[in-house]
């Protein structure tokens, strides 16, 4: 695992600068929560590095890749930047042999969680520091971040649930079952 993290990293010259500052931030937020919460560092760099290798593509790409990895859902039919994650996930399995499901699920669902990653640790982890690296501006992110300090699922409740919110208010994209699924376990584990 840990021989993939500078091929990942080259990955990104070709990438625009925005995209990779983005990226060094998601790892940077990603691996202090992970030295906090004993989550493998090796596993934590490859799946910040490789959440979005593929987040600057035109729409065609995600089309063929998501086909070509036969990754392809009809709620995604008029949103193919949805399956950037998928088409990720997918393209380190085959073409670098990574079999980690929790690299796998953290890289392929750290858009909308969803129920296979919800309780992941690694995932829970990509996924909020994907949301909340520093140039992110939402209002609750510096609260969630230090909460994800002491209890990363309580976060990451925290988080889907004010996704929710927010797609429900402005009701401009319908709220991804992925999402929904990963609110109901989260919640359900909370409580247990
Ligand atoms: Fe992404
Ligand atoms: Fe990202």
């Amino acid at each position: 695992m840990k021989t993939l993290i500078p091929l990942l990293e080259n990955h990104y010259i070709h990438e625009p600068q925005k995209l990779r500052d983005h990226v060094w931030r998601v790892r940077e937020v990603a691996l202090r929560l992970a030295a906090v919460h004993h989550i493998d560092r090796d596993a934590c760099e490859v799946a910040a590095l490789g959440h979005d290798l593929f987040r600057a593509r035109p729409q065609e790409f995600y089309r063929e890749h998501a086909a070509h990895f036969r990754l392809l859902r009809p709620e995604y039919a008029d949103a193919p930047l949805m399956y950037h994650g998928a088409i990720a996930a997918a393209w380190l399995q085959a073409e670098h042999g990574v079999e980690d499901q929790a690299v796998l699920f953290a890289v392929a669902d750290h858009t909308t969680l969803s129920a296979r990653a919800a309780l992941l640790p690694l995932a829970q982890n990509i996924f909020l520091a994907d949301k909340l690296e520093p140039a992110k501006k939402g209002r609750n992110n510096q609260k969630i971040l230090t909460l994800a300090e002491t209890d990363l699922r309580l976060a990451t409740l925290m988080l889907v649930e004010q996704m929710i919110d927010g797609m429900e208010r402005e009701a401009r994209f319908p709220v991804s079952q992925d999402l929904r699924d990963a609110h109901r376990i989260l919640s359900h584990a909370n409580h247990t």
